[in-house]
């Protein structure tokens, strides 16, 4: 997959994929990423990304005109048009569903807000998705943009290794949407803090229930609101039931 990212700081984005799985990827051959600098498609002697904003108010906006030369620019460069994203608080939420959906693509484009917003016109007609990753406000769309990717590049095949598994991770299918039971690893005991004995029981099938039980209790303490969108068996609704009069 190829990953162009429009951003008016290029250097952010070197460290991060220096690390792990998403350097690996790269080496891989798997992903490439390529930072472009938005102010290498201005004209003007200041290099100006932002301007203020019609109708008055705080703070500067940025400018349509580079990142729209940019993407003509990136565009015509390849074969594949590729997918344009925009980073922005007001946009979809970014979800493990929408990684799947995305790690399945060629190409993708995306562009960094910075400031108090973009000129409207780059949602309007230059991209493709608009992506928030929270709700909350960054500075900019440059650590959205790194969550995005980091999330959908884990996703494409080739990319963990062959005993790292997505399938059995919060979010993903495996789960049925639950948050992920919690893990374990040695010692068995440490400052006095013991691990489960299930866990060392060397009972599959118990420990398959405990650990569904613990998805369900850890769901319903952090994220009670995925448990209505559940599609639950009869017996994972008795157990929810048996954890909320225990609690
Ligand atoms: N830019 C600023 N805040 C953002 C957010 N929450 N998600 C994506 N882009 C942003």
């Amino acid at each position: 997959m190829r990953i162009d990212i429009l951003t008016i700081f290029p250097e952010y984005f070197i460290s991060p994929f220096k690390y792990g799985v998403l350097a690996r990827a790269i080496d891989k051959g798997i992903i490439k990423i390529n930072p472009i600098n938005l102010r290498d498609f201005t004209h003007d002697l200041h290099r100006t990304t932002d301007d203020r904003p019609y109708g008055g108010g705080e703070g500067m906006v940025m400018k349509i005109e580079p990142i729209f030369e940019a993407l003509s620019y990136l565009q015509q460069e390849y074969d594949e048009k590729g997918l344009v994203i925009l980073l922005t608080p007001s946009g979809k939420l970014f979800n493990q569903k929408i990684a799947y959906k995305l790690s399945k693509e060629k190409r993708l484009i995306f562009i960094c807000g910075r400031y108090e917003g973009v000129d409207a016109r780059v949602s309007e007609h230059l991209s493709d998705l608009e992506l928030s990753i929270g709700d909350y406000i960054l500075s900019g769309g440059e650590p959205a943009v790194l969550v995005v990717i980091d999330a959908i590049a884990r996703l494409i095949p080739g990319v963990l290794g062959k005993f790292q598994s997505t399938s059995e991770e919060s979010f993903s299918n495996g789960t049925k949407g639950l948050l992920e039971y919690p893990h374990y690893t040695r010692p068995r005991e440490f400052m006095g803090w013991k691990v489960p004995d299930i866990l060392l029981s060397g009972n599959h099938s118990k420990i398959a229930k405990w650990r569904k039980n613990k998805s369900l209790e850890i769901t319903l303490k952090n994220r009670p609101e995925l448990l209505k969108s559940l599609d639950l068996s009869e017996e994972e609704k008795e157990l929810l039931k048996k954890i909320k009069n225990e609690q």
